[in-house]
């Protein structure tokens, strides 16, 4: 019995999207409490034909394991283009799905990196351009950088250096 689906390997091999945006308008970093992987991603913000915000580019760069890129990998790919309030209905579960076959249980937790960190770049955009943050939008905030800081009690001197080899 295969682990992954075809889709996970696929994405795993040849990841979409990696890397980092030069002057980006949005970074997002997301930890995960059971591992303590950390998930960056940027964005660039356009506009489409209607004058409507729309993500123009993004890149991630990660620490996190097969399902982890394998996923983000996907989520750059499904939003590229994509209205912010469109890109921000966007679960785990949708991924975990397109991913096709269920994940192991031990790595459903991985799955939530790319979103997290997604639905930071935004708030960071929307906060660094004083656009009203919605209320759901600051709740999960709370949520995502309440994580982190218990990551940072957990795995202090771990997850330091996972950041500052992002940094780089
Ligand atoms: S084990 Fe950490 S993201 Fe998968």
């Amino acid at each position: 019995m295969k682990i992954y689906s075809k889709e996970i390997i696929k994405h795993f091999k040849n990841p979409k999207n990696v890397g980092k945006i030069k002057d980006p308008d949005g970074v997002g970093e997301a930890g995960n409490l059971i591992c303590g992987d950390v998930m960056k991603l940027y964005l660039k913000i356009g506009k489409n034909k209607e004058g409507e915000k729309i993500i123009k580019d993004i890149k991630f760069e990660t620490l996190g394991c097969v399902v982890a890129i394998a996923n983000t990998s996907l989520l750059t790919t499904m939003i590229k283009g994509k209205k912010l309030e469109d890109a921000l209905k966007i679960e785990k579960e949708d991924l975990i799905k397109r991913l096709g076959q269920p994940l192991p249980p031990i790595k459903i937790h991985c799955s939530i990196l790319a979103v997290d960190a997604l639905k930071e770049a935004i708030y960071d955009y929307y906060l660094k351009n004083k656009i009203p943050i919605p209320q759901e939008l600051k709740k999960e905030h709370q949520g995502i950088i309440k994580t982190r800081e218990e990551i940072e009690k957990k795995y202090k001197g771990f997850t330091i250096f996972e950041e500052e080899i992002l940094r780089k």
